[in-house]
C-alpha cells in the first residue's frame, strides 16, 4: 500500500456546496440518474455516459483545488458520485441482476479512481511515462481497498491485544527456570477425588492434617465411597500421584495449576489461587539435591544475590519436610528500606516461599505397580505459591488486585 493511495481518498463527509460550486463553475450537469432498466444495454448506456462526463470533468481540472473538488464530487464516501451509484444503481437493482450490475459498478469505480488519481496535480503532471508510473500502483490499490469497503483515510482501530496476566507470567518464568533444568510440565484436573488430593499423599481418613486446608468439596456426594468423592483440589500435590502413575521412574516434572480453598478474599488470601509443584524421583536423590535445585531455582529467578534458609515443618506426604524462605529481595536482607521497616518481610529479612521434604515413602507405596519401589528409590518434593511471589516480586501490598480484573492495574503489565 502506498502513502498516495492514501492521500488521494476523499476525506469523510463531503461538502455538497462545494460539489455545487463545481458544477457550476464547470458547467458540468452530470447527475446519477435512476435505473428503470437494468438490462445490459441500458446499463452500458448509463456507464458510457458517465464515464464520458467523467473525462470530461478530469478535462477541466486545472489546479490542486479544482483537483479536490473534483475528487470529493466523484469518490467521497457520502454523497460522492460513486456512492450514488452504488445506492441508486447496485441497492436498487432487481434481484437477477446484483451480480452483473455489482461488477459493472466495481468496474467504474476503478475506472473514476483511476481517472481521478490521474488528473492529480495537472501543473505537475509530466511526461506521460511518469503519469503513468505515479498512477497505475496506487489506483489499483486504491480500487482494491474500495472493493473491500475499507476507508483507509480513517484513524486506524487500535485493537487491545492483551497482555500475559502477572500471575501467568510469574509462573512462565519459574517454570522455564525448571524446564531449564531438565523438568518437564505435568498438569491435571482441578476437580479431584479425596483420594488424589488426599489419601494417597498419605492423609489418612479424619486425620487432623486434612484440616490445615480448608476443602471445598462437590454436593452431593455422600452415596459415594470417601475416596470417590469430588471437591475442588486444595493443591497441586496430586498431580505427583497421577504422573506418577502413568511415567515410570526417574521422574522430574512440575505442575502448575489454580487450586481452591475455602477462605474468604483478603489481601493474602483467595479462595482460588496458583501453585506450582515440583517432584523429582531417581536412585540415591538426597536433601542435598532438594536445596542445590532450590537455591539455584530462586537465584535463577529472583537474581543470584538471594539466599536461602531451610527450616523444619510437617506436611503428610514428605518426611522430613521442610520451609524454605528467600533473603528479602526487596531489603537484600537488612529488614529495612532506608528508614522504614522492610513490610514483605516484616523486618524479618526473610519471605517464605514454599513448602518441600523428601517424598514419604507411603506414598510410593500408592504407585509402587509402576516401578515406584521405595527401598530401591528416593525423592523430594516441593509446592510454591507463585501469586505471592508475583505479588512481591511486583512490590504489591493486596493479592486482591490479581483477580478483579480492573485493566487500568492488568495494563501496566502490557
Ligand atoms: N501441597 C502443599 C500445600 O499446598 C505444599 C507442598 C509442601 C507441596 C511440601 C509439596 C511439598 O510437594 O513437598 O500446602
Amino acid at each position: 500500500m502506498s502513502f498516495r493511495a492514501v492521500r488521494s481518498r476523499a476525506p469523510r463527509g463531503e461538502s455538497v456546496s462545494r460539489n455545487l460550486l463545481f458544477q457550476h463553475k464547470h458547467n458540468v450537469t452530470y447527475t446519477v440518474p435512476k435505473l428503470k432498466d437494468f438490462s445490459p444495454e441500458a446499463l452500458d448506456k448509463a456507464a458510457e455516459k458517465l464515464l464520458a462526463s467523467l473525462e470530461k470533468e478530469a478535462a477541466e481540472v486545472k489546479s490542486e483545488s479544482d483537483w479536490k473538488v473534483f475528487r470529493d464530487r466523484w469518490i467521497a464516501r457520502k454523497n460522492g458520485i460513486l456512492a450514488q451509484v452504488n445506492d441508486q444503481w447496485l441497492k436498487a437493482a432487481p434481484k437477477e441482476s446484483k451480480r452483473d450490475v455489482g461488477q459493472r459498478v466495481n468496474d467504474l469505480k476503478s475506472k473514476v479512481e483511476q481517472t481521478v488519481e490521474a488528473s492529480q496535480n495537472p501543473d505537475k503532471r509530466g511526461p506521460a511515462g511518469r503519469a503513468k508510473t505515479r498512477s497505475a500502483a496506487p489506483s489499483r490499490a486504491v480500487a482494491e481497498v474500495s472493493d473491500a469497503c475499507l476507508d483507509i483515510t480513517l484513524p486506524g482501530v487500535r485493537r487491545s491485544i492483551g497482555a500475559e496476566h502477572p500471575i501467568i507470567r510469574a509462573m512462565n518464568e519459574m517454570v522455564a527456570v525448571f524446564r531449564n533444568l531438565g523438568y518437564s510440565v505435568q498438569e491435571g484436573p482441578e476437580i479431584e477425588t479425596d483420594y488424589y488430593n488426599f489419601e494417597a499423599l498419605n492423609f489418612p481418613p479424619n486425620h487432623p492434617a486434612r484440616d490445615m486446608q480448608d476443602t471445598l468439596f462437590i454436593a452431593n456426594q455422600e452415596s459415594k465411597p470417601l475416596r470417590e468423592r469430588l471437591l475442588l483440589r486444595t493443591h497441586t500435590s496430586p498431580v505427583q500421584i497421577r504422573t506418577m502413575e502413568k511415567m515410570k521412574p526417574p521422574i522430574r516434572i512440575v505442575i502448575p495449576g489454580k487450586v481452591h480453598r475455602n477462605d474468604p478474599p483478603d489481601a493474602s488470601h483467595s479462595p482460588m489461587f496458583h501453585q506450582i509443584e515440583g517432584l523429582a524421583v531417581d536412585t540415591n536423590i538426597t536433601f542435598g539435591d532438594l536445596k542445590g535445585t532450590l537455591d539455584h531455582a530462586m537465584k535463577a529467578f529472583f537474581g543470584s544475590s538471594v539466599k536461602t534458609s531451610f527450616r523444619p515443618s510437617f506436611f503428610p506426604f514428605t518426611e522430613p519436610s521442610a520451609e524454605m524462605m528467600v533473603s528479602c529481595f526487596i531489603c537484600g536482607g537488612s529488614g529495612r528500606r532506608g528508614s522504614e521497616p522492610c513490610r514483605p518481610c516484616k523486618q524479618t529479612g526473610w519471605i517464605e516461599i514454599l513448602g518441600c521434604g523428601m517424598v514419604d515413602p507411603n506414598v510410593f507405596e500408592f504407585v509402587k505397580n509402576n516401578g515406584y519401589d521405595s527401598r530401591k528409590l528416593s525423592g523430594f518434593a516441593f509446592g510454591m505459591g507463585p501469586d505471592r511471589i508475583a505479588l512481591l516480586k511486583y512490590g504489591l501490598d493486596d493479592l486482591q488486585v490479581f483477580f478483579q480484573n480492573d485493566v487500568r492495574f492488568l495494563r501496566q503489565f502490557a
